[in-house]
């Protein structure tokens, strides 16, 4: 087998998304946040520990008719920090964004302190993080302190 034959897994998808250079071993954690379960019906592949140049194992999630908003992609950044996403229309790579974590993580998890102001009702506080480790990714609540973890990430997010 020729080596352009061996780097293509899963064939080439017409239209919709593929989320490109995730960790090694988490690609469901990435469809778990976006919500897609398999009874959706979009035509998926999943393609998990393959080579990367980049990563050294990597996983792809391939998703016909389906593109991302910016909130989902911001949740990506939060599981898979290193991931691209290209849309794809027509057979081509219309647009392609890899992922970005900032220094500061808004409005996208609530703090696990139940006493935390964050959490306080009808308080308009956004809850707000300051990402203190990226690998693994570990946040601490600007309010109270309270650390996050992966899997506090994880858990929220599906
Ligand atoms: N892809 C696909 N269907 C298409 C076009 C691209 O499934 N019609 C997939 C490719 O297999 C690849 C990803 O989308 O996994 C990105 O495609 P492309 O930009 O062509 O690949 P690279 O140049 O290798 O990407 P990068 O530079 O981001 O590593
Ligand atoms: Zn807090």
């Amino acid at each position: 087998m020729s080596k352009s034959e061996k780097a293509l897994i899963v064939s080439k998808i017409e239209k919709g998304t593929v989320i490109d250079h995730i960790p090694a071993g988490t690609a469901l954690q990435v469809l778990d946040i976006l919500g897609i379960s398999g009874k959706e019906g979009y035509r998926i592949a999943l393609v998990m520990n393959v080579d990367s140049k980049k990563l050294g194992k990597k996983d792809i999630v391939k998703i016909e008719n389906r593109e991302l908003n910016p909130e989902e992609v911001n949740k990506i950044a939060l599981i898979a920090p290193t991931a691209t996403i290209n849309i794809i229309r027509n057979y081509k790579v219309v647009k392609k964004v890899k992922v970005q974590l900032q220094e500061i993580v808004e409005d996208i998890i609530r703090c696990p302190n139940p006493n935390c102001i964050s959490n306080l009702p009808r308080e308009p506080l956004k809850p707000k993080f300051k990402v203190v480790e990226r690998t693994p990714i570990k946040l601490k609540c600007i309010y109270c302190g309270r650390y996050v973890t992966r899997d506090d990430i994880a858990r929220q997010l599906r």
